[in-house]
């Protein structure tokens, strides 16, 4: 069945560990259950899940196991499939017990409307066979278009401590993306919400689950601060929207119902 639109429900730098806490308080796969949780409560319906990297901290391959299941039932609770992508954190070995990561770390999944490509970056570099891949695919345009899924984001950071962090051959991966029918590009990484562009094609870097970039750490160093968040996106046929949602929140300043604040003509002053 078609629809007007299609929604990725996208979630990067999960980092789940096993048996203890990331830095003494970070529940990565108990954050990935609250993400399905909210999603479902926002009435949310997404048509695919795309999960870009660091899907578990380093030196925790036993985490793979419990994010296949973790990921087989965020699938189920919201009705839609997911799709993973490794990380520099990553393990690819032991990542292959994940669905769809037995034989290759890289593959091509089509929607109703849309074509998903998820890449291995976990090198920090697409590797040149796989770019042939990537062309071979690109070759045959699809639907609405395609949306690329990475970890390393193809544009640098704007912290100068992160600079030199982004993908290693984003250069090349420009040039097999030109002029086909690539119309957006998911990545994460650098555990900062960024927006870019790149050989015209619009790159969403999502914000992490796990933690957030401290921006003013300085140039010599890196930091992080608790923080959970993901996004929401949201494909046309000629448009989309990215919009990251904070997972970890207070209690509300206000909550008003939307019918009331539409008869009262106005809706509060923060919107
Ligand atoms: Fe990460």
């Amino acid at each position: 069945m078609t629809t007007e639109r299609h929604t990725i429900l996208h979630i990067s730098d999960i980092h789940a560990t096993d048996g203890e806490l990331l830095y003494g308080q970070v529940d990565g796969i108990g954050r990935l259950y609250r993400v399905a949780q909210y999603v479902a409560e926002a009435g949310l319906t997404p048509e695919a899940i795309v999960i870009t990297g660091d899907l578990a901290q380093s030196g925790h391959g036993n985490a793979y196991p419990r994010l296949r299941n973790a990921f087989a039932e965020v699938s189920s609770l919201l009705g839609a499939p997911l799709f993973s992508t490794l990380g520099n954190h990553d393990e690819p070995a032991q990542a292959r017990v994940l669905d769809g990561h037995a034989i290759q770390h890289y593959r091509v999944i089509e929607l109703d409307r849309l074509r998903i490509v998820t890449l291995d970056t976990s090198t920090g570099s697409i590797p040149s066979d796989q770019l042939d891949w990537l062309r071979a695919v690109l070759a045959v345009p699809y639907g609405w278009g395609t949306v690329l899924a990475m970890h390393h984001a193809p544009v640098p950071s704007p912290l100068p401590a992160l600079a030199r962090r982004g993908l290693g051959n984003s250069a090349e991966l420009a040039a097999a993306i030109k002029n086909s029918d690539v119309r957006l590009i998911l990545a994460g990484h650098y555990h900062h919400t960024m927006s870019a562009e790149i050989a015209g094609i619009p790159v969403w870097v999502g914000p992490s689950l796990a933690y957030e970039q401290i921006m003013n750490a300085g140039p010599h160093e890196v930091a992080g601060q608790d923080s959970a968040m993901f996004s929401i996106i949201q494909l046309t046929e000629t448009g989309f929207s990215a919009a990251p949602v904070s997972l970890l929140s207070s209690t509300p300043l206000f909550t008003i119902p939307i019918g009331q604040a539409t008869v009262a003509g106005r809706l509060p002053s923060t919107h």
